[in-house]
């Protein structure tokens, strides 16, 4: 089957490519021609008119929740793929706080298997440790030969720094990285972040400090063990700075940020809305600055959703009760574009890099090459369209999200890969 997609502007800043108004033929899911068809060539392809778009290696969220095993009825496998498809994505990594957790080759078989024949790659984060309890090691060689590409207890960070070190040593041997969600056991369990807002709103609160002790320890022993620590959704001014002075010595650390923490503060709060209840918690306007100043700088390697999807009778209870989280593979692109490209923050060369390359070269995957002979794996990306979040349009099976109706400008408007094609809305063989 071939496939032309005609005047695009093709972007790679990983194999230095920028070319402007091309047009590509894809025939059985390979690049076959960049720029130079012949008439009969396009013939019997099915033709895509995009019109000075961007094609851009296919976008990579590193951090998404699916709720397979064990909670089926907010998202599985497949509704959490076709959810990041619609957001523009072609490759996920999915965390391992299911049930049971991801913490034997069984449960990384099964994610595999069930999406083997989707279009987005799913990439397992194995447990760290076994039942992410934080006790006893995870059989983490047994993880990696079953395919996972990292190790994390996302949810909690691992629990003590005697089976984090062992974790770090062991995660080494593969050259993966250990994913840490950093809070402070002890300073945790609150439902948002400890400001005069907390005080006002009568929430408990989690402080900022409760991720600063944990980004320090991390990087004290990664630094140690001299291995790959990953410090998932960073979101306070503290951590920022020290993983800038991190990497600075040379230290193995490097970080994402998820939209949320960028675009919004504690004070949308004040709405009470579970909707803006997540962990870590939003927090204050000098944090948020702290963060665009870190992704402008490097010391925020990229940017990841964190979604995180709950059921509507769980998340719609009052604030202090609701769990954790939002959903985000649907909105992480629109929001990245307007609050990041638009403002100025970033270039779009610096887009790709955070949304792309860089999550794919901190779990050692390939990343995506527009090349002929190459499978073609791709985002077609329109900066400038201006749209309202609709959550009913969403493919994700659930819908808490905060940004209903929040007017945005960038999207992903299709996405191929594995010989598929995902655009207007469904999905087709090519
Ligand atoms: O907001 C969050 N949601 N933070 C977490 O650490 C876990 C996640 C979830 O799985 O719902
Ligand atoms: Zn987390």
């Amino acid at each position: 089957m071939k496939v032309v997609l005609k005047n695009v502007n093709v972007l790679n800043p990983h194999q230095k490519v920028n070319e402007k108004n091309v047009t590509i033929l894809i025939e059985n899911g390979k690049f076959k021609n960049i720029g130079n068809l012949t008439e009969a060539e396009i013939k019997d392809a099915k033709v895509f008119d995009l019109d000075g778009k961007y094609i851009v290696p296919g976008f990579f969220d590193m951090h998404v929740h699916l709720r397979e095993p064990g909670r089926e009825d907010e998202e599985t496998v497949i509704t959490g793929c076709n959810s990041a498809a619609n957001g523009g994505f072609t490759g996920i990594a999915c965390m391992p706080n299911t049930d049971p957790a991801i913490d034997s080759a069984e449960v990384v078989t099964l994610i595999k298997k069930q999406s083997a024949n989707h279009l987005v790659d799913v990439y397992p984060i194995g447990a760290a440790t076994v039942g992410r309890k934080g006790e006893v090691l995870s059989p983490m060689a047994e993880l990696k030969d079953a395919g996972v590409v990292g190790f994390s207890d996302d949810g909690v960070a691992i629990k003590t720094a005697s089976i984090l070190k062992r974790s770090l040593e062991y995660a080494k041997m593969f050259d993966l990285p250990i994913i840490e969600h950093c809070e402070d056991e002890s300073l945790a369990g609150g439902a948002m972040n400890e400001s005069i807002n907390s005080t006002l709103l009568g929430l408990p609160p989690i402080p900022t400090v409760a991720e600063d002790l944990i980004v320090m320890r991390d990087i004290l022993i990664a630094e140690y063990a001299d291995a790959k620590v990953h410090i998932a959704h960073i979101s306070s001014k503290k951590s920022v700075e020290m993983v800038r002075d991190a990497k600075k010595k040379g230290i193995k650390v490097t970080a994402e940020v998820a939209p949320h923490h960028f675009t919004l503060t504690d004070d949308a709060v004040k709405t009470y809305d579970p909707n803006v209840k997540m962990n870590p918690p939003l927090r204050t306007k000098a944090d948020v600055d702290e963060i665009i100043k870190g992704l402008k700088d490097g010391t925020i390697d990229c940017i990841a959703s964190d979604h995180a999807p709950h059921s509507i009778e769980e998340k719609e209870m009052e604030f202090e009760f609701a769990p954790n989280g939002i959903i985000g593979l649907e909105t992480q692109i629109g929001l990245a574009f307007t609050e990041l490209y638009h403002k100025k923050v970033l270039s779009l060369e610096q887009m790709i890099e955070k949304l792309s390359i860089n999550p794919r070269k901190i779990l050692n995957l390939p990343v995506p090459e527009i090349k002929e002979g190459e499978i073609a794996n791709l985002t077609i990306l329109d900066i400038d369209a201006v749209w309202t979040v609709d959550k009913k349009k969403f493919k994700s099976k659930s819908s808490n999200t905060p940004f209903d109706k929040r007017l945005l400008t960038g999207k992903a408007i299709g996405v191929i890969n594995k010989e598929k094609i995902f655009i207007d809305g469904s999905f087709s063989k090519i």
